[in-house]
């Protein structure tokens, strides 16, 4: 079954949209707090499907710019994905993904890119999982480095108009670097993260700001907050860390230097870190760390030769790939990959594989040769997954410090 989709056109449109969401989530939507999102999200960007006259899901899309290899994106930043639960499974999901994906392609968005809340949802509009990441629960006396060494740099706590200032731009030097970051606005800062209501602090004290700075250089920053506990007299306190950046390796070692010797904490709590985050060899015992790892996030070519033309690669070299794409089928056909840039090719093929696949490969986070594995890609020419490979690969995993 099909459904009327259209954006929404006023703030009460934009309300019962992210409720079909909101619901799921608890949440009691104030006109204050709806206008606020719909500032951010804005209401070209928010799809919603009828039924006789009444909303029965929504979809939203942010306008960022993705960090890619060597670069970044103009992306569809997909958000607030909902069905009333009246109205499940009856192809409400689907009418709002193809209405969504036409628009960032009519918009020229080369890249779609989301959290998931079910792994189970998204592949099938050709989503592919590009990144993993991971949560610590790490108990105080397991904070010892494996190195010893003194600080470089001083630590200082900022009130609000100083992480103000301070921070956007040590968060843009560490996305330049990052595939897999995307770009925060001033009303993304303020907002989502400058403002701090009670609501968004899970029990927990206020956000705390603090810059690493070293000869004169703001080089990293965290955000973190306190959760006091006490069991038996002695502490159970958590120190949670929300976010942690760091411009350099010794300032990502000093930053975490500083966190992990808080006093009067018992475990230090922090989600959404990469499984190759320095931390795994800064410490002396990182399997403490008790490391788990989820899918991150999920990427989509909406514009296979735009995304392909738009990152950077390794080394240099070529590689055809023959693309299959039942969801945007203008993507399907084969292309080549030479000197940084793609094209419509008629050449032979050396890898097969889905849209959806080539997503999960295009960050750098998930290699070819284990899309070979898995079934996800068939190697036409014998070596071609490993050159492609070659290609992709990238100097770290892709990071993506928030869920948007
Ligand atoms: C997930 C959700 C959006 C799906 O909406 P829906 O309108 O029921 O989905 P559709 O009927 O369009 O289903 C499209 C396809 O996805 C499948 N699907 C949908 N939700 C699924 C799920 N949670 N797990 C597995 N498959 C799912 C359907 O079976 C259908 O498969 P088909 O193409 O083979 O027929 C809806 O159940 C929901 O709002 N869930 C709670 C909130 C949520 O998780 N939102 C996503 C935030 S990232």
């Amino acid at each position: 079954m099909s459904f009327n989709v259209r954006t929404v056109n006023d703030l009460d449109e934009f309300t019962s949209a992210v409720l079909a969401i909101g619901q799921y989530f608890g949440m009691t939507p104030t006109e204050e707090r709806m206008q606020r999102f719909l500032d951010q999200i804005t209401a070209e960007r928010m799809h919603a499907a009828w039924e006789n006259g009444s909303i029965v899901g929504g979809a939203g899309a942010f306008a960022f710019d993705l960090s890619v290899p060597g670069g970044d994106l103009p992306t569809a930043g997909v958000s607030v994905v909902g069905v009333y639960p009246t109205h499940r499974r009856r192809g409400v999901l689907r009418s709002l993904m193809r209405a969504q994906l036409d628009s960032a392609h009519e918009r020229g968005e080369p890249l779609a890119a989301l959290w998931a809340s079910e792994e189970t949802i998204y592949g099938r509009f050709g989503y592919g999982l590009a990144s993993f990441c991971g949560e610590i629960k790490l108990a105080h006396e397991y904070t010892s480095f494996a190195q010893p060494f003194e600080p470089e740099g001083t630590i200082r706590l900022l009130d609000r108009d100083e992480a103000r200032e301070v921070v956007p731009p040590v968060y843009e030097r560490v996305s330049a670097q990052w595939p897999g970051m995307f770009s925060r606005d001033e009303l993304w800062w303020d907002q989502r993260e400058l403002d701090d209501p009670d609501d968004r602090r899970e029990g927990a004290g206020p956000k705390r700001w603090v810059a690493y700075e070293r000869d004169g250089s703001a080089d990293a920053y965290a955000a973190y907050r306190h959760k006091p506990g006490w069991d038996e007299g002695s502490t159970v306190a958590e120190l949670r860390v929300v976010e942690a950046l760091a411009a350099t390796p010794t300032a990502e070692r000093d930053l975490w230097a500083y966190l992990l010797a808080i006093d009067w904490k018992a475990t230090v709590h922090a989600s959404l870190l990469p499984p190759d985050h320095a931390l795994f060899f800064l410490l002396a015992t990182p399997r403490r760390l008790r490391y788990r790892m989820g899918d991150g996030l999920w990427v989509r070519l909406v514009d296979v030769g735009a995304a392909l033309s738009g990152r950077k690669y390794s080394s240099d070299g070529e590689i055809v790939f023959e693309v299959s794409d039942e969801f945007c089928p203008w993507n399907e056909g084969r292309w080549k990959l030479a000197d940084g840039a793609a094209s419509r090719t008629e050449e032979d093929a050396d890898i097969a594989l889905s849209a959806q696949a080539l997503g999960s490969a295009y960050l750098g986070g998930v290699s070819f040769a284990s899309l070979g594995r898995a079934g996800r890609a068939e190697e036409l020419q014998d070596g071609a997954l490993m050159r492609a490979d070659g290609l992709f690969r990238w100097d770290r995993h892709p990071w993506c410090p928030e869920i948007f």
